[in-house]
Order: C-alpha cells, then sequence, then structure tokens
C-alpha cells in the first residue's frame, strides 16, 4: 500500500489553487461583489445561489448547502474520491503526489517493494504477450485465414490497430515457447491466467486458435485477454480469470480506447461484446465500451459516471437483455444527480450493435442512441407491468413498489418529477399515501445542507472572523488565558488560534481541510458560510472584541457564582481571594 499523502502537500495544493479560476472552467462564475456567483452545478435551480469566495477559498450554495474547498470541489464535481482528487489537482500543477514513508518492519518494506515490483513486471510480460499476438496476426501460417475473418467483420487494419486486436496458433504451447523461459516466468504465466497447470503435465497456453482482444485499464496496461474462436466453436469466447492485475467487475474493455479517441468525451455507450465495441469505432462510434460480464457491475457505472455524464446502455430486446438493463439500472440509481442521465437502447430481435451498424451505419446507430429511453421511462414502463392500475389495490401497489427504488435516487428533478407523476396520475388522493410519498422524497441520500443558525455569541463570532482571516490569530500573544474559560466552543477557538499561529500563511481552505468528515469541520464550515456582515476592515476590532466580551462573560458568571457560594457560607478561602481579585479587576 502507498503511504499516506503528507498534510504539508495538500496545504501547499490549496495555497496554488485558486478556487474561483478552479470553478470557473467547468461552472461559469460571474462577479457579485466580492464573491462570484453561478447557478449551482450539484442542484438544479434558475437563479444563482452557488457562491465562491476568493478570499475564503470556499464555494457554498444557499439552496442545496453544498460546500467546500478546491479539493471538495473536485470530489463532488468530478466524482473521484479524496486521493483521486488531491491527484487531479497535483496534475493540475504539474506535481507528483508524494507519499509518507509508512512506519512497516524492514520485513513488510521489503515485502511491499517486491508487490510493487511483481504488478511491474506482470504489466510488462502482459503487453509483451500482447505485442507478440498482435505480430502472430501478421506472421502466422493462418495469418490469410485470419485476416480474411476480420475483413469480413468489417474491420480494417487501421482499428485492428487501435484496439490490439492480435491472433494465437491452436498449439499447446504456442505462447508459451516464446515466453516461459524459466520456472518463474512460467509461475507467473499460470498467475496472470495466460497458462493453466495441468495436472502432471507443463503448464500450457491458455488461449489457442482464438483472435486476441487485449483488455486494457485506464491507464491503458494490458491486464487481460479476450479471446474470439474463428468461426464456430465452443467456447466462442474465452476470457482471462481474475488475477492480481485484472478484476473483470472493476474494469469496462474500450474505456482507454474511448479515451484515448476523444478529448473531450461526452457519453459512453455501453455494450454486451468485445466485437460489438470494436465494430462501433469501426463506423465512428468511438465511445462504446463493454462490461466484461453479465451485468454491468455498480463500481463499472460509478467509473461511468466518472467520466461522462450520459451513459446509454444497449441491450438486446430480449428477456436476458431486459434483465441485464434493469440490474443495471438498479446498481445507477445512486449515482443519478442532477446533470447526470442513464438511458436504455434495447435492439430488435437477433440484432447486436455490430449487426446493427454494419446494416444500417452510423446515422441510424446514432438516431437509436438518440432516441434512448430515459431512466425514468423504463421504471415506470417495467413496474406499471406488474400491476393492475385500473384497481385501487393496483394503484397502491405500485406506490409499494417504487419504494426501494425511490429510496436509491439521490433529490433531483428527476426524483421530483417521478413522485409527481406518481401523485399525479397514480395516487389515490388518500392523504396518508400522500404523507408516504413525502417520507420518501425525505429520507433519501442529500448533500449535506447548512442550515445557518445566526444567534451571534462571541465564540462564534471570533471563530468566524479567524476563520476568514487566519492572520488574526497574531493579535492574541497567549492562548492559556483563554483555555481556562468553560464557555462552549472555547477548545475549539483555542484549537484553531494554535493552528494559526503555528502557520502564519494558513487560509480558510487550509483550516477547513485540516478537520475534514469531522464534526469539528462541519460546525467550522457552517460558520465561514455564515453572513455575519462584518465587513473586513472592521474585523480586527469586532474580533478582539468578542475575545474580549469573552473574558467578561466568564468574569461575571464566576463573579456571581463565586457571590452566590459566599451567600450560602460554602466558599473557600481559595475562592474568596479569587472572588476579591476579579471584583477588583471589574472596577
Ligand atoms: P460475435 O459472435 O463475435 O459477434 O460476438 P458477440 O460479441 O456478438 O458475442 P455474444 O453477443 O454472443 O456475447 C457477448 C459477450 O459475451 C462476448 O463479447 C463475450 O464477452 C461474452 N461471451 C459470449 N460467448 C461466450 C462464451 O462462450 N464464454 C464466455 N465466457 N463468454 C462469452
Ligand atoms: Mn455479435
Amino acid at each position: 500500500m502507498a503511504g499516506l499523502i503528507p498534510r504539508q502537500f495538500i496545504d501547499d495544493l490549496l495555497a496554488r489553487t485558486d478556487i474561483v479560476e478552479l470553478v470557473d472552467r467547468h461552472v461559469p462564475l460571474k462577479k457579485a461583489g466580492k464573491n462570484y456567483q453561478a447557478c449551482c452545478p450539484f442542484h438544479t435551480e434558475k437563479s444563482p445561489s452557488f457562491t465562491v469566495s476568493a478570499d475564503k477559498q470556499f464555494y457554498h450554495c444557499f439552496g442545496c448547502g453544498a460546500h467546500g474547498n478546491a479539493i471538495s470541489f473536485v470530489m463532488e464535481y468530478e466524482r473521484l474520491d479524496f486521493v483521486d482528487a488531491i491527484e487531479e489537482l497535483a496534475a493540475q500543477l504539474n506535481l507528483e503526489v508524494p507519499r509518507e514513508e509508512t512506519k512497516l518492519t524492514p520485513a513488510q518494506q521489503q515485502q511491499q517493494q517486491q508487490a510493487l515490483q511483481q504488478k511491474q513486471d506482470d504489466y510488462q510480460l502482459m503487453e509483451k504477450i500482447s505485442h507478440f499476438y498482435q505480430q502472430q496476426l501478421k506472421s502466422s501460417s493462418d495469418k490469410e485465414r485470419v485476416i480474411n475473418y476480420l475483413k469480413g467483420r468489417g474491420l480494417t487494419g487501421q482499428i485492428v490497430k487501435t484496439f490490439g486486436i492480435g491472433y494465437i496458433g491452436d498449439s499447446w504451447d504456442g505462447m508459451m515457447k516464446v515466453f516461459a523461459t524459466n520456472a518463474t516466468i512460467t509461475t507467473q504465466l499460470v498467475d496472470l491466467g495466460m497458462a493453466i497447470q495441468g495436472d502432471k503435465n507443463r503448464p500450457y497456453d491458455r488461449f489457442r486458435g482464438r483472435i486476441m482482444f487485449p483488455i486494457r485499464d485506464k491507464r491503458g496496461r494490458v491486464i487481460g485477454f479476450g479471446g474470439r474462436i474463428i468461426d464456430e466453436g465452443t467456447p466462442k469466447y474465452l476470457n482471462s480469470p481474475e488475477t492480481r492485475i485484472y478484476h473483470k467487475g472493476r474494469e469496462l474493455y474500450g474505456l482507454y480506447e474511448a479515451k484515448q479517441a476523444n478529448k473531450n468525451l461526452q457519453r459512453l455507450v455501453v455494450v454486451e461484446g468485445y466485437m460489438d465495441v470494436v465494430a462501433l469505432a469501426q463506423h465512428g462510434i468511438n465511445y462504446a465500451v463493454a462490461s466484461l460480464g453479465t451485468s454491468t457491475t455498480e463500481e463499472q457505472l460509478q467509473t461511468l459516471f466518472r467520466t461522462v455524464k450520459e451513459v446509454i446502455c444497449c441491450y438486446d430486446g430480449d428477456r436476458a437483455g431486459r434483465d441485464a438493463a434493469w440490474r443495471a439500472m438498479d446498481n445507477a440509481l445512486p449515482l443519478i444527480r442532477d446533470g447526470y442521465t442513464l438511458k436504455f437502447v434495447f435492439l430488435p430481435d437477433g440484432e447486436d450493435p455490430d449487426s446493427l451498424i454494419r446494416a444500417q451505419g452510423q446515422q441510424a446507430f446514432e438516431k437509436l442512441l438518440t432516441n434512448a429511453k430515459p431512466l425514468s421511462k423504463f421504471l415506470f414502463e417495467h413496474l406499471l407491468a406488474q400491476v393492475d392500475i385500473n384497481s385501487l389495490e393496483g394503484k397502491a401497489s405500485l406506490i409499494e413498489q417504487f419504494q426501494p427504488y425511490l429510496k436509491k435516487l439521490p433529490e433531483s428533478t428527476l426524483k421530483d418529477a417521478i413522485l409527481t407523476e406518481l401523485a399525479n396520475n397514480f395516487g389515490t388522493g388518500n392523504e396518508q399515501q400522500l404523507a408516504k410519498l413525502n417520507k420518501l422524497s425525505k429520507n433519501t441520500h442529500k448533500l449535506p445542507t447548512i442550515k445557518i443558525d445566526t444567534k451571534i455569541t462571541p465564540v462564534r463570532m471570533a471563530i468566524a472572523l479567524l476563520l476568514e482571516q487566519p492572520q488574526l490569530a497574531n493579535e492574541i500573544n497567549s492562548t492559556l488565558a483563554l483555555a481556562q474559560l468553560d464557555t462552549p466552543g472555547i477548545p475549539l477557538l483555542v484549537e484553531l488560534l494554535e493552528l494559526c499561529k503555528e502557520n502564519p500563511n494558513i487560509n480558510s481552505a487550509q483550516i477547513l481541510e485540516h478537520y475534514r468528515d469531522s464534526k469539528k469541520g462541519r460546525q467550522l464550515a457552517k460558520l465561514l458560510c455564515w453572513q455575519h456582515y462584518v465587513s473586513k476592515d472592521t474585523a480586527k476590532e469586532v474580533f478582539l472584541d468578542s475575545i474580549e466580551k469573552l473574558f467578561a462573560d466568564f468574569i461575571k458568571k464566576r463573579t456571581e457564582v463565586l457571590l452566590q457560594k459566599g451567600r450560602t457560607g460554602q466558599i473557600t478561602l481559595a475562592e474568596k481571594q479569587e472572588l476579591q481579585t476579579l471584583l477588583n479587576n471589574a472596577n
């Protein structure tokens, strides 16, 4: 495992990235006062409530509550996890992401090193084998038959090359005799699924007499193969097994090639077969991918929606195709936020994308894509088919049927539209039912929202101002006295003061980063979004006033407590002295 990303690097990244520039590249911003505004990219709205502050290096939507720094924006907008978002921001600045040395024993370190080396070796070996298969396509004794087969399927040399398609002749050791030069490599070939260890015999080639399709990961490394028999025979396709470098539920055949072919990918079409991907590319649709199993997994859908906003699943019109589409939809529901769409194309009986595009051409296929069935329609059709909508019972059960799917769908205009449709056309007008629908829409995942509680306390004010202008920390010489106060919020204020003193150039976004995913972080974000109407010029004065007020309030409270104790005769000698001092200072 790679070590942690050093905190210092994350701070640097935030210091060097300008959030206004970053956001503006994706969502054009307009200047509004000292901030910038746009319609929120995270929910649908007509008037802009998405605000980006250059001072705070922070964004906040007053509509849906989305908020955060540059890292959060990349995570949310590009749907990346934390580490990938860091990688993305670093890449924009041409920086390598460093990793902290983890505290491993020398033995563990060596093991880690070996595993890393092993992977490098694996990728290299697979690449070499892929080259060998490609070369066999041109030089084996069956080359004429193979090339004729590919030509017969309508493929040009160019597309065969783009996809790295190759061939291996029908013998037990066509690949092994070239690559298995020693025992270590032989074992490695078995581990990578390229050779099969028989009972007694030497390992032999898994793929024999087949057209070879290399499966590449998103970085273009060959991690497995699919092999098709020429003409008839069983099995028609043979695929690499799961190995230490190939996990089929995670990969999509053709994704690397689609990204290479399109600088600015807008949509992706998901099909079933290798040949479908290749044939579509041959006819100008160079944005198709195949899921490498029967159904499209959640992980694959996540990858798809991280790459594009529109995904069209293309399946056979038969029962199996509809089932596969339904499973894909179920897996995709949690990912369908505003701006993201999933559609379905069901092909006529007996056709697949390959046969269809060859028969009818690019335009006809694109027309199918344009007319693809939206998710909501698919959902309604499928569920309506299961109930008798003419009866009240049927209507009631339709709403029941919708429940699990609506629950998975994030708050969005799509969800609102489905709920409205259900209530208007299939509701029974019954109040209980409407309440149920309402509850459904409340129960689901939401972006964290911020309710801004405007009750102004001195601690809140001090923290809010410090967050905006971390340099104010220098106005406080020591936090010792402050730390003695038992007012709620003081520990956080003291912690922040110390953080800002230790890091003299820290900015708001960096402070928030220190508290990512914590309760304190949420409290701080709330205060950073708070509109307190204190101008920049008066901030220092208000900040110092707030601190002073904290002490004054404390003294007042403490004095009262001690006076009360004095009245009831429970006061100790030390407390008497303390009271004396407090009273003296107050005057
Ligand atoms: P062509 O017949 O070459 O056009 O292939 P196709 O892509 O149209 O094949 P088909 O629709 O029959 O299958 C779709 C996908 O399912 C293939 O690309 C393979 O990934 C997989 N597949 C098909 N047949 C087999 C098989 O016999 N074994 C395995 N393991 N997978 C298969
Ligand atoms: Mn086919």
